[in-house]
């Protein structure tokens, strides 16, 4: 597909579509509580459309429609085997987490995904979910997908510390914990998002979490609610990045979630001598939201590291466009998760990216980015990786001449099919 390019300016006001994480969760709530949930501003994506077949399949009757998605009900006891394997296509989100509800489950199931997904890391999961009492398998013994879940409805609580910051991880061990018999106890290495816990009390349940200290009772029951689901902020990057680099640009972002396990573009972008404001919003949205201005500026580079690494995980790729952009030298460190995502994006932005003249290190952690450098055409790939193909269309739009060709640019539907009529309607 040819990408936009040589753009001037880019004007106007755009509502980014709802978040992925609290999408896939609402779900699993919703299907998981008593009586009827409905879901406002859901993320109609691959990857959100993909938990919705998954629970479908598990004998829970959803329906959708374009503007709210409907849940009859039930709890934990009335989930049925489903008749086929689930197909949880792109989504990492769906196949751990599922992992975590299904431990609990007295059936076997078998979860498989698309070429990417097979590549990604399971242990992390399955060691956990294991010691716990459930058994879990990847193909040939390994520890990747297809997984087969045979649970248990006598799962143990366990006291787990874990080995990385993954709010996947955190989030299908407390899953499985709401089935165990007892409280279960996680240290984070890192504070990681925490939709997981802010829906459980929504939902009427339960957590207490003290520092990195989780704590959670089995056995809770959960209420249907009405969820308003905020703008993905990890979409609305790619907008906040655009303005932010090309000349002359004035964006009004409307209703992105502020929740502060994942807010570090904003810290990030701050730092960097971006320019925005920020206007809380009051809604009905459970999580924190708000309208973000934000205009062009005059960047300079920054360190990215430690704690702050899980608060933008996601937008590293499209940071790492903005860094060059900005004077001096930007270094994103202790990001080696990166090399498990959807693609190794630490290798994908590094090769990427230097196509298109940008003059990038790729590291064992993160990246090293010489700014500011000119951008040229080239042809580009996301390697079917949904968040490397918008930053490359974002690239191209600083590309004054010839013209840049972007291979698997479909892969944007996982997290955002909008995504090029949203950035043309900005002029
Ligand atoms: C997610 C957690 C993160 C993130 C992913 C969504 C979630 O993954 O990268 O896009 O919804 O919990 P990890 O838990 O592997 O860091």
């Amino acid at each position: 597909m040819k990408l936009i390019t040589n753009k001037i300016a880019l004007n106007g006001t755009i509502e980014v579509p709802g978040d992925k994480s609290i999408s896939h969760r609402s779900i699993m709530f919703g299907a998981l509580a008593k009586g009827k949930t409905t879901i406002r501003h859901f993320l109609l994506a691959e990857d959100c459309l993909s938990t919705i077949k998954a629970f479908r399949s598990l004998g829970v009757a959803i329906e959708v429609s374009e503007h709210e998605v409907t849940i009859d009900g039930a709890s934990f006891s009335h989930l049925k085997a489903p008749k086929e394997s689930l197909d949880v296509g792109n989504s990492g989100t769906t196949i751990r987490l599922m992992m975590g509800i299904l431990a609990g489950q007295p059936f076997k199931v078998e979860l498989f995904g698309d070429d990417s997904l097979a590549k990604r890391p399971m242990n992390r999961v399955m060691l956990p979910l294991r010691a716990m009492g459930a058994k879990l398998d990847g193909k040939n013994n390994s520890e990747f997908a297809p997984i087969t879940v045979l649970g248990t409805t006598h799962l143990k609580p366990i006291e787990y510390t874990m080995p990385v910051a993954s709010a996947q991880v955190k989030s299908a061990l407390i899953f499985a914990a709401l089935q165990a018999s007892g409280e279960t106890v996680i240290y984070e290495k890192e504070k990681t998002r925490d939709h997981t816990e802010q829906m459980i009390r929504q939902f009427g349940g339960k957590i207490t979490t003290e520092g990195l200290t989780i704590k959670v009772e089995g056995g809770q029951t959960f209420i249907g609610q009405n969820v308003t689901v905020p703008g993905d902020i990890s979409s609305a990057a790619f907008f906040l990045v655009a303005a932010s680099i090309v000349p002359h640009c004035e964006i009004k972002l409307i209703n992105v979630g502020l929740n502060p396990t994942r807010t570090g573009i904003l810290d990030v972008l701050k730092e960097m001598g971006g320019d925005f404001t920020i206007h809380q919003g009051e809604s009905d949205v459970s999580e924190p939201v708000g309208d973000i201005i934000i205009k062009t500026a005059k960047l300079k580079a920054t360190t990215i590291s430690g704690e702050m690494i899980p608060r933008l995980i996601d937008e590293l790729p499209i940071i790492a466009l903005l860094a060059t952009q900005a004077e001096g030298t930007t270094i994103i460190k202790d990001a080696a998760e990166l090399k498990v995502k959807e693609t190794n994006r630490i290798d994908a932005v590094a090769t990427e990216l230097t196509k298109m003249g940008a003059v990038i290190t790729p590291t064992e952690d993160g990246l090293i980015i010489h700014g500011k450098t000119a951008l040229k055409a080239a042809k580009v790939t996301s390697y079917g990786d949904h968040r490397i193909g918008m930053m490359l269309q974002i690239a191209a739009l600083l590309v004054q001449e010839g013209e840049v060709e972007l291979e698997q640019a479909d892969a944007v539907n996982v997290s955002y099919p909008a995504f090029f009529d949203d950035l043309k309607s900005l002029s």
